[in-house]
């Protein structure tokens, strides 16, 4: 593996729950160079987002890692939260010191486009969060979408929404954003709330992931994990749902998702469909589509909770050196 050229890529994110066992995934696989990581303002304030990517970094023992300022806000609808949906601090229950590390002076959206010219056609971003930092990269700087390999996404909805009844929380908190990146002309891919629904963590999975008991990261994702499997189980689910976790899969290993293309712009205007991403399929010959982004329509469930699995045992084993 050494010898392979890592590919680039910056996370944006919003941590939160599922960004963190996200984020454990990418810091996993040996396949990255992990460029750096961009919080936005989302589940929590940024304050909160930031402090949790650092503190995230720590615990990982990943300091090298540089954290750069991203948004505040949404670009048009101030600052938009997700509550206590992921608890008081953005990682539930996990309570993890404060940082020794900071944050760089530079702006999210300047270090996207500084990597972008770094790495032409080559630099990956999985965007797990409101799309603030990107749809402002690629205001700014127009010819920044043809240096880009692809964008993946957590975000968005084909049919019922999570937040409103009609949108996802990360195309809702910025759909101004949202609208530019779907039409910004870069490789997109999507996994929006259908395909996370499939890929479920069961009370079993969440003891595999746990283990023996004796992994920090181990016990931080079971930890992460918990109240959202009994969420699910509660309301008739067969498990948790930690949607961000499968935008990692898709970077780390595509074949585990089926995708189609699609035809993807999302509503700014509407009074109940704000926020929604309106999805296209090459359905009729009475609308031609213009694909623009690969959609997850299909997940390996128990590859994919073999590979969370992987992944938290091999930063334990690393810690443990
Ligand atoms: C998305 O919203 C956030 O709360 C999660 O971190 C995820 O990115 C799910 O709708
Ligand atoms: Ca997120």
């Amino acid at each position: 593996m050494s010898d392979i050229k890592k590919r680039p890529v910056i996370l944006d994110c919003d941590p939160g729950e599922d960004d963190a066992v996200c984020m454990f995934m990418m810091l996993a696989s040996q396949q990255f160079e992990l460029l750096g990581i961009t919080p936005v303002c989302g589940n929590k304030t940024l304050l909160y987002c930031e402090k949790n990517a650092l503190r995230l970094l720590e615990l990982t023992g990943h300091t090298e890692i540089p954290v750069y300022k991203g948004a505040d806000r949404s670009m048009a609808r101030g600052v938009r939260t997700a509550g206590n949906v992921h608890g008081n601090t953005g990682l539930g229950p996990v309570v993890l010191p404060e940082p020794k590390i900071q944050t760089q002076d530079t702006y999210a959206w300047e270090f996207i486009y500084e990597m972008a010219k770094k790495y032409p056609h080559e630099l990956e971003i999985l965007a797990v969060g409101p799309l603030t930092n990107l749809g402002k990269a690629f205001l700014l700087f127009p010819e920044l979408p043809k240096l880009i390999k692809q964008v993946v996404i957590m975000g968005g909805a084909a049919g019922l929404g999570n937040w409103t009844a009609a949108a996802e929380f990360n195309i809702w908190a910025d759909p101004e954003a949202a609208k530019i990146v779907f039409n910004a002309k870069v490789p997109m891919v999507m996994m929006a709330l259908e395909i996370c629904f499939m890929a479920y963590v069961s009370p079993d999975d969440l003891k595999a992931i746990r283990g023996d008991g004796t992994g920090i990261i181990a016990n931080v994702t079971a930890d992460l994990l918990t109240r959202r499997v009994d969420f699910g189980l509660a309301r008739g689910a067969k498990g948790g749902i930690l949607c961000d976790a499968v935008a990692a899969t898709y970077m780390i290993d595509p074949s585990l998702i089926e995708v189609e293309e699609v035809e993807v712009d999302v509503d700014t205007q509407g009074e109940l469909t704000v926020g929604k991403t309106v999805i296209a399929r090459d359905y009729t010959e009475l609308y031609k589509i213009k694909p623009n982004t690969k959609n997850g329509i299909g997940i390996n469930r128990e590859a994919f909770i073999d590979l969370l699995i992987k992944s938290v045992k091999t930063l334990d084993e690393k810690l443990s050196h």
